[in-house]
């Protein structure tokens, strides 16, 4: 009796769409000729191309599910899997069922993305995508800011990153997929910034002379990470300084005040011998100019 009921119900179960026979994705052409006629271009075309793979991962009903029900009633939204109406949740297991490998790295289930329901087809397009790779939805920039609109304002202040200007893009230091905890910042706000090789910030990537490792390390750029100092994305300052004058940006952490730093007595006060009258001192990068690090001072002045 209890294989029997189990039996039952399984075999009543909806939830089981790999039991309803597969059709094939020749068949969708008769009524969804502007979808079919444009696939062979789509990188999913390869399922069908390379004929390398089981049914229920070709073609149409690999994203679609099983079709037949759906033709037999000539068209029967109810009964195949309408993205349109599908929650997030199920969108994402729709397409993490071949993506998870290639997805899985960024951790896409934890990311903030997917945590406040932003998936796949927030930002891709299928059938209609806008750019030759990646089938975004938009150019990146424009799926991008299309949620995040202060962000454009940032880049398109005095002093910036130019990805207003393509030169570079929101993905070079993101990765909208999700990120691992970060190395620096002490692992906290991972802010899905993307790390480059050995867990490092994605900056170094480009900024490769930052990198070090360096004989005397400043400890702000090793723990805290650039952003403490820089924004990322662009502000009023040059350098993309976090404050208009660099020595309000250094006094932010050279109080002499607190329990950190190696000698755990705080970070150093500038010596009684800076004149803070004088405005040269109001720069402390002109003495101080190996501030990323130095191999030859530790006190940075070379
Ligand atoms: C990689 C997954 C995937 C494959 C393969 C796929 N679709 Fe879609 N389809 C989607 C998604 C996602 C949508 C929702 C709209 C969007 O994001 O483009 C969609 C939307 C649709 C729509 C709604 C109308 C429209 O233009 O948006 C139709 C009809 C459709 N697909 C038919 C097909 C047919 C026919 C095939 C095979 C030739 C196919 N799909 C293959 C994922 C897929
Ligand atoms: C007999 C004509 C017919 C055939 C064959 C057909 N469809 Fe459809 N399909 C329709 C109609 C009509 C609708 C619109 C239903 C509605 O809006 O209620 C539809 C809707 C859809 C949708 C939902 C789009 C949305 O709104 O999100 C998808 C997905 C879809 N079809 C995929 C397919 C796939 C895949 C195949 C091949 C296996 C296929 N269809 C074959 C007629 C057909
Ligand atoms: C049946 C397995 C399968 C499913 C389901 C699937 N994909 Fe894919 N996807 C692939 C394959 C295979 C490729 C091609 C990889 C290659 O070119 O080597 C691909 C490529 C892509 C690409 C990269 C295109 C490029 O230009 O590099 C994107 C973006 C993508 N898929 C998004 C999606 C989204 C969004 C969904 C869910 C709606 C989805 N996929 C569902 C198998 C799948
Ligand atoms: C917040 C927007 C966003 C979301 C959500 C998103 N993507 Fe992407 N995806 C992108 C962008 C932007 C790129 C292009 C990356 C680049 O230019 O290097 C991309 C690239 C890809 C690629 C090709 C390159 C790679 O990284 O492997 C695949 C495959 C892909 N996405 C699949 C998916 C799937 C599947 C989902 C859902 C599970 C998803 N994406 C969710 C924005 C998004
Ligand atoms: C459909 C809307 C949408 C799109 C498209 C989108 N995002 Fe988001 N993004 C969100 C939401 C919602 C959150 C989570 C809430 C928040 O923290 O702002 C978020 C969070 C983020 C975060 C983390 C913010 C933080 O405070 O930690 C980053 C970084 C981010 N998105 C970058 C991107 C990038 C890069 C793209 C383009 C590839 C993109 N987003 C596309 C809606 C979107
Ligand atoms: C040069 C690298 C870089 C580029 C390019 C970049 N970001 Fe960021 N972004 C960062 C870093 C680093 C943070 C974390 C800042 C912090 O926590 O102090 C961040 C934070 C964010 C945040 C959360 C905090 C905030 O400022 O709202 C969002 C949202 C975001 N970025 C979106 C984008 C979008 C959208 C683009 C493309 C238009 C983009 N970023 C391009 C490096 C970058
Ligand atoms: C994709 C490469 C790339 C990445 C990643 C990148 N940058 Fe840049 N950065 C540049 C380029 C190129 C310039 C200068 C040219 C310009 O105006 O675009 C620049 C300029 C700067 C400047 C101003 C330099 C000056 O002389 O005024 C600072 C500061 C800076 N970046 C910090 C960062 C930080 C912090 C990060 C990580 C959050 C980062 N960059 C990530 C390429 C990159
Ligand atoms: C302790 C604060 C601080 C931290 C942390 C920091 N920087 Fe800087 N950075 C500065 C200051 C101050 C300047 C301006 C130097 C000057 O006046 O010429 C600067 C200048 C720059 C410049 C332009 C001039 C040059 O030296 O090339 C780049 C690029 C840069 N920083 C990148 C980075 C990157 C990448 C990181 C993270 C690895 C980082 N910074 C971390 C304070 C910092
Ligand atoms: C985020 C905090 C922070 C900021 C901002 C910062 N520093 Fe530091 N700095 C440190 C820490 C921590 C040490 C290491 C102290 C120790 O090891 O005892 C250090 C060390 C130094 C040293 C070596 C002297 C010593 O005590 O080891 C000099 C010189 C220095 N910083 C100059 C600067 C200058 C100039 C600026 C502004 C451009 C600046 N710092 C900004 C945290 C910071
Ligand atoms: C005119 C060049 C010059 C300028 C400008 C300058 N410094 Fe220095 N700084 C030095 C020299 C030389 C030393 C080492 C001798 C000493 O202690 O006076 C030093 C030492 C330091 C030390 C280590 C003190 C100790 O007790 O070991 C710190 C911290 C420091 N400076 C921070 C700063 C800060 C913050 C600024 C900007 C407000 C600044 N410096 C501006 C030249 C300069």
């Amino acid at each position: 009796m209890g294989p029997l009921l189990l039996l039952i119900l399984l075999g009543l179960a909806p939830a089981a769409p790999a039991a309803q026979p597969l059709i094939g994705s020749d068949v969708c052409r008769k009524c969804h000729p502007d979808v079919w006629l444009k696939f062979y271009k789509n990188p999913h075309y390869k399922t069908i191309a390379l004929a390398n793979q089981p049914p229920e991962r070709t073609g149409c009903e690999s994203c679609h599910g099983p079709g037949r029900a759906h033709v037999e009633g000539s068209g029967n939204k109810a009964a195949i899997r309408a993205f349109s109406v599908l929650e997030p949740a199920r969108i994402l297991d729709a397409c993490l069922d071949c993506h998870a490998g290639d997805l899985g790295k960024a951790h896409i289930r934890r990311s903030q993305h997917t945590e406040a329901g932003v998936v796949c087809t927030n930002c891709h397009s299928i059938h209609k995508p806008a750019t030759d790779k990646f089938l975004l939805a938009r150019t990146q920039r424009e799926v991008c800011y299309g949620c995040h609109a202060p962000v454009r304002t940032e880049f398109s202040m005095p002093f910036k990153h130019r990805v207003n200007e393509g030169f570079m893009q929101c993905t070079d230091c993101h990765n909208p997929h999700g990120s691992a905890a970060p190395s620096w910042r002490m692992a906290v706000r991972p802010r899905m910034v993307e790390q480059a090789l050995a867990g490092e910030e994605a900056c170094l990537k480009c900024h490769s002379d930052k990198r070090g490792p360096f004989v005397f390390e400043h400890t702000a750029v090793r723990i805290e990470g650039c952003e403490t100092c820089h924004r990322p994305h662009g502000g009023p300052n040059p350098r993309l300084l976090r404050r208009p004058v660099v020595f309000t940006l250094c006094l932010e952490c050279h109080t002499g005040a607190g329990n950190f730093g190696r000698r755990g007595t705080g970070e150093r006060m500038q010596s009684p011998a800076h004149n803070m009258a004088d405005p040269r001192y109001h720069t402390c990068t002109l003495c101080h100019v190996r501030i990323h690090g130095s191999n030859a001072d530790p006190l940075f002045l070379r």
